[in-house]
């Protein structure tokens, strides 16, 4: 059961009972999106591209997407967006977090009229936008295409210590570009550790309130003709 919930900066988020655990920061749903994933992830590692891909793990309600998707269009870049849920949401949950209101109205449309069947495929949102919502586990999912960004928006090593594995961190960082970028909300030793491990510079950042310090990884890039990044 998934009860919405208010945070600290006045935007809601969902309390997951069997996890005992929130969606996002009780510190602020919002101003975590936004610190984690847009500012430090998306500004970050879009800066001068007219297009690009995201794989976020976990997602949820949705609220990283819209705010990508608002993002992304603002800046003529075109977005591809794939998030892998295990656990996918009822849109009609969705529809009341109140999310709707941080959104141009016709993002906010777009994603609530495509969430079902982005469930089951790539959906277009817009001419800019690209959505597809995988319903599987992260170790379960395989692709082809590597990514130029990864969100990392697990529940937290304490209430689902199996997303945070050596093993699994393998896994999505292998879904990485190289030259890509890997954020997180979290930061730990072992994270860092296994983030390096798969040839990532990491860089220690501040964290979203409530948090002292989040973690920003780079892929280290394998043609030494372009290298930008070593680690
Ligand atoms: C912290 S919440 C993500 C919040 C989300 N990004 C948002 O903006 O609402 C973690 C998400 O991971 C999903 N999840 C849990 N285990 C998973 C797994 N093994 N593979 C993929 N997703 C999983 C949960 O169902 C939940 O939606």
């Amino acid at each position: 059961m998934n009860i919405i919930t208010p945070t600290a900066d006045g935007s809601n988020t969902l309390y997951n009972e069997t996890i005992g655990e929130h969606y996002h920061s009780k510190h602020g749903a919002l101003q975590e999106s936004k610190h984690v994933f847009i500012d430090a992830g998306l500004k970050f590692a879009s800066a001068g591209k007219t297009e690009i891909s995201i794989l976020e793990v976990g997602f949820g309600t949705g609220l990283n997407f819209i705010l990508s998707h608002q993002y992304c269009t603002e800046n003529n870049i075109k977005l591809h967006y794939t998030s892998i849920e295990a656990y996918p949401l009822a849109r009609n949950l969705i529809e009341q977090t109140g999310y709707e209101a941080y959104v141009p109205k016709e993002i906010w449309a777009s994603f609530i009229a495509n969430y079902d069947a982005a469930l089951k495929g790539t959906q277009s949102l817009s001419p800019l936008c690209n959505l597809e919502i995988p319903h599987i586990q992260l170790a379960d999912f395989q692709s082809t295409r590597k990514f130029d960004i990864i969100y990392y928006d697990a529940f937290s090593v304490q209430h689902q210590a199996e997303m945070w594995s050596d093993e699994i961190i393998a896994h999505a960082c292998s879904f990485l570009k190289a030259g890509g970028t890997f954020v997180t909300y979290a930061i730990t030793g072992k994270l860092k550790r296994a983030v390096k491990a798969n040839g990532c510079m990491i860089e220690k950042l501040p964290g979203a309130p409530g948090k002292r310090e989040m973690l920003r990884a780079i892929k280290a890039v394998e043609d030494n003709s372009d290298t930008i990044y070593t680690t």
